[in-house]
């Protein structure tokens, strides 16, 4: 009796211990990688979701537009959704400053300035997103970047109330990216607003490896179009990094093409699928005042947004290639799984998916569910699971273990 009461103990105290251990590991992961990092503005804990003009409008922008994208973000329920950042891409200030060296929004397009359409913005219940660069110019060079001015123009974007700043890379002074990138960091930080960090530097210098101490997305390829190749590479290269992507601190591919017409209904689902999987910012790139049913069914998908914003926030990978059949996996909360089936072939194909690759452990019984058709399948799936899938598409389930 006294030897099995001993034994219990040491066994209580063993896993007390271990308990401990595995704590410190976590938290000391946690601090070190997630929130002691230069930025540590608290934002991104979930990919970030809006609406960026760049993909559609590309330089053709002003406030109209702007405000009747907010407006359409509320009017069509996208806003509900989460798609909450207006995000202005580059064009939006005059070629000079100002005589103190402000940025100023131009006068053609933008005319009752930024700080208005951010109050718009702002009051339907959204955030507003800019744009600047690391450099001289914009890539458009249309306009200044903020290189050598990160302190005021992250001041000026502070105090017109700006919610996210995308950062691009163009008509820099040769110096690397991550001497210039952190100077915005700290400019930022100093602003005396939370602002989303959104380095665009185009994957050059690898910035999975140094983003999360600088912002809270970064670019891991350069700009995608509107075109299957496009988009399928943009979704491989970012895939490299899954291991680096975590709650504050994203890979980003790219933004959505989707409903701008370059790819076809079932392209555009791989499209928002991978992306959703990939725990990839959603920034729709269409224009959303005036969307297709198709394109509002695909982006309005609250089972693949779900994917996306849950709140492990870890990126999935390729866990199986065999030529242009791939099984995309990773985990979600609640011992469940998100699995794309991808068919990248011209042929029609038969794909499995087997449970020693997607981690779920063998012999497992596990409910599917079809998160494009809606619908829990009725057989349960023990060891793996098959569908047969078109040329260039996907299915996309969540698999939950049941016994
Ligand atoms: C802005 O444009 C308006 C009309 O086009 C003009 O009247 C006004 O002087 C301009 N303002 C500035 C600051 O250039
Ligand atoms: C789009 O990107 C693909 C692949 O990256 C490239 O081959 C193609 O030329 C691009 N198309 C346009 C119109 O830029
Ligand atoms: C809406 O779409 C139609 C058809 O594609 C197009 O002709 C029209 O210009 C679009 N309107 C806007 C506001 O983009």
């Amino acid at each position: 009796m006294e030897r099995r009461k001993f034994v219990c103990e040491m066994l209580l105290t063993l896993m007390t211990l271990f308990h401990i251990l595995l704590t410190c590991v976590d938290s000391a992961s946690a601090s070190g990688l997630g929130r002691r990092n230069l930025l540590a503005n608290g934002l991104g804990r979930t990919p970030p979701m809006g609406w960026n003009s760049w993909n559609h409008f590309s330089c053709q922008i002003d406030e109209k537009m702007i405000r009747e994208t907010a407006d359409a973000l509320v009017s069509t329920g996208l806003s509900k959704l989460g798609y909450t950042y207006v995000n202005i891409d580059d064009c939006w200030a005059e070629l000079i400053r100002d005589d103190k060296g402000n940025l100023v929004a131009k006068n053609s397009t933008f005319p009752s300035g930024i700080k208005a359409l951010a109050d718009y913005v702002h009051s339907k219940g959204l955030k507003i997103g800019i744009y600047s660069d690391a450099g001289y110019f914009t890539c458009s060079k249309k306009m200044p970047g903020s290189l050598n001015h990160e302190f005021q123009d992250a001041k000026t974007f502070a105090s017109w109330g700006i919610d996210y700043l995308k950062y691009d890379n163009c008509n820099n002074d040769g110096s690397k990216p991550t001497s210039r990138y952190p100077i915005m960091t700290r400019a930022l930080m100093k602003a005396g607003r939370p602002i989303f960090f959104s380095l665009c530097e185009w994957g050059d210098m690898h910035p999975a490896l140094w983003g999360a101490k600088v912002g809270n997305s970064w670019r891991t390829t350069g700009d995608i179009n509107d075109s299957w190749e496009s988009m399928i590479t943009r979704a491989d290269m970012n895939e490299v990094y899954a291991d680096l992507a975590r709650p504050g601190g994203w890979n980003d591919p790219d933004m959505l093409e989707v409903g701008n017409g370059g790819m076809t209904k079932d392209e555009y689902i791989v499209h928002f699928s991978l992306w959703a999987i990939s725990k990839a910012p959603l920034l729709l790139g269409c224009d959303i005042r005036n969307m297709t049913k198709e394109t509002k069914e695909i982006i309005t998908n609250e089972e693949v947004i779900a994917v996306n914003q849950d709140p492990l926030g870890i990126q999935a990978k390729k866990v199986r290639m065999e030529g242009d059949i791939e099984i995309w996996a990773g985990p979600l909360s609640g011992y469940r799984v998100a699995v794309v089936l991808l068919n990248r072939s011209p042929f029609r194909n038969s794909i499995t998916a087997n449970w020693d690759d997607i981690d779920i452990p063998t012999k497992t019984v596990v409910e599917a569910r079809d998160l494009w058709e809606h619908k829990t399948l009725k057989r349960k799936f023990v060891d793996k699971l098959t569908a047969t899938i078109d040329s260039h598409a996907c299915k996309m389930y969540v698999l939950k273990p049941i016994a």
